[in-house]
């Protein structure tokens, strides 16, 4: 955890950095969030989640203009305060505070938070290993591309993965995949890649757009189609991608061991790839 956190134009001890009883993302989840990776002190992908964070703002009329490059060195100055190489930066912005109401006051001052996350990111080394997953209802509200912090029908969920003893649940919807409860999910079969469309159902992940590149360049093929669990169930292999995990091997899910509970062919080569690209480990 940052020692140091940024707080609405101030760097503070993390002790005191609080927000107000009466802020609205406390209340009412009216709030939206990025989770940046960095490895070496590096920031990866920071421009495309500047983007993503400008359409959850404005998809949400949240007041504030985003400044990429003031941002870029906010990001920077606490990984340096921090004294971290490798993790997380964690940027939160609430719509501000107000007295309780559902309506929302015009011109409040939005919270910003940043604070960095120390922790090591999921690389192809000795180390990579392939996670177990539990399959379970999606139970979100429906503007999953707005990255809010909504988050608890992901909190429901990733609790029940945990209980089983498992590293992430995929999320169903009407016998369909939409994605898991922090991470977008992947099937390959007979060499060929699926994952859900971009769409309201599903958060578009930046390890997502980053993956498809590397699919393009690679001349795999991809169909950006919603699978059934019947499919999930008999891919020869299941990856799932976050800004927090890169790429990480599905082996087991429900009962279901897939690939013979090794980690896939193209999976090991997906995840090689976006490493060298991204941090040239
Ligand atoms: N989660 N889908 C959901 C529901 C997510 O919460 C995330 C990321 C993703 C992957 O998006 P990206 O590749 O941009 O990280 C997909 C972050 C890491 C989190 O909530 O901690």
């Amino acid at each position: 955890m940052s020692k140091i956190v940024y707080l609405n134009n101030k760097y503070l001890k993390y002790k005191d950095a609080k927000v107000h009883i009466e802020d609205r993302g406390l209340q009412f989840s009216d709030s939206v969030y990025e989770v940046v990776p960095f490895y070496n002190k590096k920031l990866i992908e920071f421009d495309f989640h500047i983007k993503r964070l400008k359409y959850s703002l404005n998809e949400l009329k949240i007041n504030i203009n985003i400044e990429k490059n003031k941002y870029k060195k906010i990001f920077n100055k606490i990984i340096f305060l921090n004294k971290i190489s490798s993790g997380i930066v964690y940027l939160q912005i609430t719509r501000g505070v107000q007295p309780r109401d559902h309506a929302y006051k015009k011109n409040l001052k939005p919270n910003i938070i940043i604070y960095t996350i120390d922790r090591k990111l999921n690389l192809p080394n000795n180390n990579f290993k392939g996670e177990k997953a539990i399959t379970y209802q999606d139970l979100r509200w429906k503007r999953r591309d707005i990255k809010s912090v909504s988050l608890l029908g992901n909190v429901i969920a990733k609790n029940e993965a945990i209980k089983k003893k498992c590293y992430e649940a995929i999320l169903v919807e009407n016998g369909k995949i939409t994605e898991a409860t922090a991470s977008n999910v992947w099937i390959i079969k007979n060499k060929k890649l699926k994952t859900h469309p971009t769409n309201s159902d599903i958060l578009k992940g930046i390890t997502r757009e980053s993956i498809k590149k590397i699919i393009k360049l690679n001349n795999l093929k991809l169909s950006e189609k919603s699978f059934t669990l019947k499919e999930l169930y008999g891919a020869d292999e299941v990856f799932i991608t976050s800004s927090g995990n890169f790429v990480t091997p599905i082996i087991k899910i429900d009962k279901k061991i897939i690939n013979k509970g090794k980690i896939g062919i193209i999976t090991l080569q997906l995840a090689k790839i976006y490493t060298k690209i991204n941090t040239d480990a």
